[in-house]
């Protein structure tokens, strides 16, 4: 299989670049530059340097031997990798002070094979403050920008390219022609790998690896632990179980959802009914991070009966993606993520190992591995929901009688805009019970009921989200609906906020 190591000196685009690659059907894979060896560099079609926060005359910055250069293998080096591809081919590099660059800027660039198709003038992202003064012997500049005057370099002969400005972020305007052209037309690749290897050779991994361990997966239905257990149980087979807690505070018929589409699988499925647990710790709870502290630590209290009623397994899976991994911050991550994925597993659980079978990917590549195992699409494509689920949405104490309220009244809601396709994007879209009540009138008799919020986002990545302008008709039908169908509902709003400066959840 041809691959494009994308060598890791430390930048915050690593797994980009390598998404970029991947997005051309060519399998690329980050590694640190550290755990590499040169007589490694030869599997791969082409390298690809990273980023990096430091200066290559930097005492502690990150260096590889030299001898890469003569390997005939082609390089790219972006950004920190562009100037250190420099100072090991005998360039100088020097620090630009006050007139660092940051953001877009107009690229010129000349006739190269990396620049085929780019036009002269075009907009690039740069972020940096050394840049390469002296081209090393052999290269040529081939691209500048006003304060940059070597904004790329090359020495074609070698396959050795330098790029000073960041080819795989968006806001570079031919930054994925730049890409495909070192891929492509520098490396030589076919293109002709898909998700299915990605599958076939974690799968094989893990087989070596996990002989005649017992693995352990924490299932909560959602998208990523989904895909994972999924995914594991090709490479374990039944050493693998995965235990889903019910916490009581899931969407309706949420738990039994799962167990029909896992309970069937190869799995050791376990559906733990801890509704009773979590309600009674939670009884009297109106803090809303006192809440999630006490569902976070009953979730790891029900997930350590549940690991010792079989036995000890030796390793934990967890869903972890890429996002969560940049979230926590690089290096540390594993060990911060094992905490944070299900609300505080496992700190004082032991196991050999954690595995995290989708590290390395986006959102969207996670969902392609799911629907290529066979998972169902509206499992695949479901919208998030959070891991203290309901509770962030019950506005003070939490009840059984509200968290059941709450239920019948976001199941109608999501119905009702599940019906037809819409015009607009709804990235999530749910009901809150707020803790206001209101008087109403039904027939001729006064009412005193709860005061359920409807939200709808429209998102890319949860960060900033607008408020969704759902069609009135929608809207409508959903208050009527909930207001007659659940009991104790007076009063139906729409929430109008956007994210900032409200967040998504209510609590
Ligand atoms: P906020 O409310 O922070 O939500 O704007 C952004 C996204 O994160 C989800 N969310 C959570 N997910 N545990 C989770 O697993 C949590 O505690 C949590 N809080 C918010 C939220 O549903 C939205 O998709």
């Amino acid at each position: 299989m041809e691959k494009i190591l994308v060598l890791d000196f430390g930048g915050q685009y690593d797994q980009l670049i390598a998404r970029r690659v991947r997005e051309m059907n060519v399998y690329a894979e980050v590694r640190p530059y550290s755990a590499v060896p040169l007589d490694e560099i030869k599997e791969y079609k082409g390298v690809i340097f990273t980023g990096g926060p430091n200066s290559v005359y930097d005492e502690s910055s990150p260096h590889y031997p030299k001898e890469i250069l003569t390997l005939k293998v082609p390089i790219l080096g972006i950004c920190y990798g562009h100037q250190l591809t420099a100072y090991m081919a005998g360039g100088t590099i020097r620090s630009a002070g006050s007139i660092s660059e940051y953001g877009k800027v107009e690229l010129r660039c000349k006739k190269s094979k990396i620049f085929d198709g780019v036009p002269e003038k075009s907009v690039c992202w740069m972020s940096h403050t050394d840049y390469v003064s002296i081209v090393p012997e052999g290269f040529e500049i081939i691209a500048t920008t006003e304060n940059c005057p070597c904004a790329a370099m090359c020495d074609e002969e070698r396959s050795i390219y330098g790029v000073q400005f960041h080819p795989e972020v968006t806001h570079t305007e031919y930054g994925k022609q730049i890409l495909h052209n070192f891929v492509f037309g520098v490396c030589r690749c076919k293109g002709d790998w898909v998700m299915d290897d990605f599958i076939e050779k974690t799968v094989e991994k893990y087989k070596k690896e996990l002989e005649g361990k017992r693995v352990l997966c924490a299932l909560s239905g959602g998208v990523d632990s989904s895909v994972a257990a999924a995914l594991m149980s090709r490479a374990v087979g039944d050493r693998l179980y995965c235990v889903f807690v019910d916490h009581g505070l899931l969407r309706k018929d949420e738990g039994d959802g799962v167990e029909r589409v896992f309970g069937n699988m190869d799995l050791n499925f376990i559906r733990v009914n801890a509704q009773e647990r979590f309600l009674s710790k939670l009884a009297g709870v109106t803090d809303p991070g006192r809440k999630r502290e006490i569902i976070g630590e009953e979730f790891i209290r029900v997930f350590e009966d549940t690991a010792k009623s079989i036995g000890k397994p030796d390793c934990l899976v967890q869903g972890t993606i890429y996002p969560d991994v940049i979230e926590s911050g690089k290096g540390d991550a594993s060990v911060i993520k094992k905490h944070h994925n299900v609300g505080g597993l496992p700190e004082r659980m032991e196991f050999e190992r954690i595995i995290e079978p989708l590290r390395d990917l986006f959102k969207d590549e996670v969902r392609q591995v799911g629907l290529k195992l066979g998972l169902p699409e509206a499992l695949v494509m479901r919208q998030p929901f959070p891991g203290p689920g309901l509770a962030v949405r019950i506005i003070g104490e939490i009840t059984k009688e509200k968290a059941d309220t709450l239920r019948e009244a976001d199941a109608i809601f999501r119905g009702e805009l599940e019906k037809q396709p819409l015009d607009c994007k709804l990235s999530q879209y749910f009901a809150v019970l707020t803790d206001t009540r209101s008087v109403g009138v039904m027939g001729d008799a006064g009412t005193y009921g709860y005061t359920v919020a409807l939200r709808c986002v429209s998102t890319d990545d949860f960060m900033t989200a607008d408020w969704t302008r759902l069609p009135y008709e929608i809207l409508a039908r959903a208050s009527a609906r909930i207001t007659n169908e659940v009991r104790t509902v007076t009063r139906v709003v729409y929430d109008v906020t956007s994210k900032p400066p409200a967040t998504v959840e209510w609590e």
